[in-house]
């Protein structure tokens, strides 16, 4: 493969023995390099406060990359890929650190790096991004002189509208919007970045995307896992920050967005805006009916039982913290007035399942003798996210016979067949990084959008005092979270396959 120059990097991973770094990055980094798509004097720099060397890092790196699921391990790739890797201790607090970091990243990257491109991931705790963005542009880390500077954030960017726009002020100090890529790992989930080709390279689907033809739409993200060990950073957010606010939004806009001028990251940036931008208020009055929450209790996952939120460790004994969320929203422009989006997501649910489904309107008539009413389906068109990478269509077909017997069945269009390579999300948006793509990144507007929606209800719910609602671990949460739907007929689509 022929290497851009403008791709030879130095990643510098902040929080790089952290739970993201082992699960995420550099398994991902890891399956770039066997893909031979990193260039080849790309390195990567893991920085954190353990007291580990360069050895001790290999060897934990190449652990995490052995456990990895979905990782063929291979010991010449990964003997190429540890020459990448180094570690330097840092203590995020100390402000003696920078100035040494800064001559490592000058003496040590130059050698066969000329470019001293850098890229620098925070992957450490959201209250310690301004700190570090802080120190590095202080030290004039983030000066774009030798080369290119980036640094990328992961979610959660800020805690509501006005942390978000403290944050952004305090690092626009430092560097422009064009050299800040944050990070919603769902835009690089295949299916994701298939609704833009699904939508814009088909004209059949055009005439029928808007409230003439569909009923209501549902976007879904369930987990069968809890909330493990992240107790210390879940309980302080919920489901409504964490999932609603950035990933569920994300899906709502691009689903929704007219049909941008190109697929230039700012083109479809301002489409994204605009969607969110024209998403009816939620006020006080209707929040009992347009967004739900409710917590896990004890339950079955399979056959293991459970424990509920309130026992999970870490998390205190009168917890409020919402482990399922529900909302209806309303986008009150010419294409979407009228039509509900119901997004819902929830930890320990029945199934882990990500997917928007799309519900067509009625026929308008019953033509067919003996076919009773209730027997005319809606159509659906089903967006599988995971763990089912496909896209179905659900029309309704005569059964084969002297009977007028009606049934649903569904037009796969499956992106995926078994056996076929499956990247993950962080592949893609870490190689958007090194090559400028910003595409597939938050811009600061969007996010302070998404948290214009969110911030009432999160706001409501911090001053309401009644008992929360719960559910138990393993089902599909609280039958009471229908209370958003318009139509008393309406139900949350649980499964892939059609509804008889
Ligand atoms: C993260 C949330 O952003 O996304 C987690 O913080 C959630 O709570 C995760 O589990 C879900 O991502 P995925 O890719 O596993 O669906």
């Amino acid at each position: 493969m022929a290497y851009n120059d403008q791709d030879n990097a130095t990643l510098v991973i902040f929080g790089a023995t952290g739970n993201l770094s082992r699960i995420k990055l550099m398994p991902a980094l890891y399956l770039l390099d066997k893909a031979s798509q990193l260039h080849p004097q790309t390195k990567i720099l893991a920085t954190g406060r353990r007291d580990w060397d360069k050895e001790r890092c290999i060897e934990e790196v190449r652990d995490w990359i052995v456990d990895s699921t979905g990782v063929r391990f291979d010991v010449d790739v990964f003997q190429r890929f540890s020459r990448r890797l180094d570690y330097y201790r840092v203590d995020y607090s100390q402000s003696g650190v920078w100035p040494l970091l800064k001559h490592y990243l000058e003496s040590e990257t130059t050698s066969d790096n000329k470019q001293r491109n850098i890229a620098f991931y925070m992957a450490i705790r959201p209250a310690e991004f301004g700190l570090v963005i802080d120190a590095l542009g202080d030290n004039g880390l983030l000066m774009e002189k030798a080369g290119w500077r980036r640094v990328v954030i992961e979610k959660p960017f800020g805690y509501d509208l006005d942390s978000a726009q403290v944050l952004q002020k305090r690092i626009s100090r430092h560097m422009k919007e064009q050299q800040i890529f944050r990070i919603d790992h769902y835009l690089g989930k295949e299916t994701v970045q298939n609704v833009n080709v699904f939508r814009f390279a088909n004209t059949m689907l055009e005439p029928l995307w808007n409230r003439n033809y569909i009923d209501h739409i549902q976007i879904t993200h369930s987990e069968t896992a809890g909330v493990g060990t992240r107790a210390a950073y879940y309980d302080g957010s919920g489901a409504m920050r964490d999932m609603i606010q950035s990933h569920l939004l994300q899906l709502l806009s691009l689903v929704a967005m007219e049909p941008p001028a190109s697929m230039d990251a700012e083109d479809l940036r301002d489409e994204k805006v605009k969607v969110l931008k024209s998403i009816r208020p939620i006020t006080e009055e209707d929040i009992s009916t347009r967004a739900f929450r409710a917590q896990y209790t004890g339950g079955n996952i399979g056959s293991e039982i459970v424990r509920g939120y309130l026992d999970e460790q870490n998390v205190p004994a009168d917890s409020r913290t919402e482990t399922y969320a529900a909302m209806k929203l309303y986008i009150d422009n010419w294409r979407w007035r009228g039509v509900p989006f119901y997004l819902r997501t929830g930890k320990r649910l029945a199934q882990r399942q990500s997917m928007i489904s799309i519900c067509f309107r009625h026929p308008p008539q019953q033509l067919f003798r003996d076919v009773s009413k209730e027997g005319m389906k809606q159509n659906w068109l089903i967006l599988g996210i995971q763990p089912c990478n496909c896209l179905r269509m659900e029309v309704t077909v005569k059964e084969p016979g002297l009977d007028m017997q009606i049934r649903q069945t569904s037009l796969n269009a499956s992106l995926l067949d078994e056996g076929d390579v499956r990247t993950d999300a962080y592949e893609d948006l870490l190689l958007d990084i090194l090559s400028g793509d910003r595409s597939l990144f938050l811009r600061h507007d969007e996010v302070e959008y998404a948290w214009r929606i969110v911030d009432p209800v999160i706001d409501a719910w911090s001053r309401d005092k009644k008992p929360l609602q719960t559910y138990p671990a393993g089902s599909w949460g609280s039958p009471e979270s229908r209370v958003i739907f318009d139509k008393p007929q309406t139900r949350w689509r649980h499964s892939l396959d059609p509804v008889q």
